[in-house]
């Protein structure tokens, strides 16, 4: 069971968003426990990106309550000591910013001084996978390049909350693998809450302790959805070497396509 109440990083209860004539989200509730890393998957256009949007106060849902560690906020009202990091869909460089001053934006703008911000977010570079891009345009970066930039933005902000938008969505198989063991060895370290949304049932099951599922609302003559299943993933599944070799990974597979299929329908 996910901790509730006061133990929950992040709760969002009885949320509805429609935009106009469209229903997108009907009562939605979900929580993500302090520590838990939480995956959200779904068809494509069943309301992903417009829960975050909403988690981060770029849109706001008609009705419903959000808390971050147990206090109702409204996200658009919160400063730049909001306790998140948010990573989008599509990644928003700044055209006009070096790498290296794009990866440190975050933290320019919560007020930290652009030379101790270059070296914070620099000596994550290696890591990454960026090392020697430090000085280029986002124009000279390769899509997935440019995706990490984007995810080492947001770690590097050091909030308790990542709400991660398809963070290795443009990754070659290796580059995502590298990236998934780095979360999990970091996440370790530092205890984030991480609401993430991927489209990929693998990577889901080896980041999360729970996946959710988003679908359509049972009883409803619209496709509104609602979180309609969720799958709980032990964690004495090791997650670096031997994850794949791990009896128990396929049949949650199965067990999440089997939801998947459920939810469409
Ligand atoms: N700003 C907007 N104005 C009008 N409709 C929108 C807006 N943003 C999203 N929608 C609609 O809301 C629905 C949900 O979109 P959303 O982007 O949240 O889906 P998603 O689950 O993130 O999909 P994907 O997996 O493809 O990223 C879609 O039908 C989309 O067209
Ligand atoms: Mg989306």
């Amino acid at each position: 069971m996910a901790p509730s109440g006061p133990g929950a990083a992040l709760e969002l209860r009885g949320i509805r968003k429609s935009f106009g004539e469209q229903a997108v989200l009907a009562e939605l509730s979900l929580r993500v426990g302090a520590g838990e890393i939480v995956s959200l998957v779904g068809a494509s256009g069943s309301g992903k990106s417009t829960l975050l949007s909403i988690l981060i106060g770029a849109l706001r849902a008609e009705s419903g309550e959000i808390r971050f560690g147990g206090a109702a906020v409204e996200p658009a009202a919160l400063g730049h000591d909001r306790p998140f990091a948010y990573m989008p869909q599509r990644d928003v460089l700044l055209p006009w910013r070096r790498i290296l001053d794009n990866a440190g934006i975050g933290l320019e703008v919560a007020g930290m001084p652009r030379r101790i911000a270059r070296a914070r977010v620099g000596e994550l570079f290696g890591p990454f996978g960026l090392a020697g891009t430090e000085r280029r345009y986002p124009r000279q970066l390769s899509g997935g390049m440019r995706q990490r930039v984007s995810f080492l933005r947001t770690v590097v902000q050091g909030k308790p909350v990542l709400l991660l938008d398809e963070p290795f969505g443009a990754l070659d198989a290796i580059t995502r693998d590298e990236l998934q063991r780095w979360l999990l060895e970091i996440w370790g370290a530092h205890g984030w809450s991480i609401l993430l949304i991927t489209h990929d049932i693998r990577e889901a099951v080896r980041l999360s302790d729970r996946v959710l599922v988003l679908g359509a609302a049972q009883g409803r003559a619209d496709q509104a959805a609602c979180i309609v299943g969720e799958v709980a993933v032990t964690r004495e599944i090791p997650r670096a070497d031997g994850f794949l070799l791990d009896p128990r990974v396929p049949h949650l597979e199965a067990e999440l396509h089997q939801v998947l299929a459920r939810a469409a329908g």
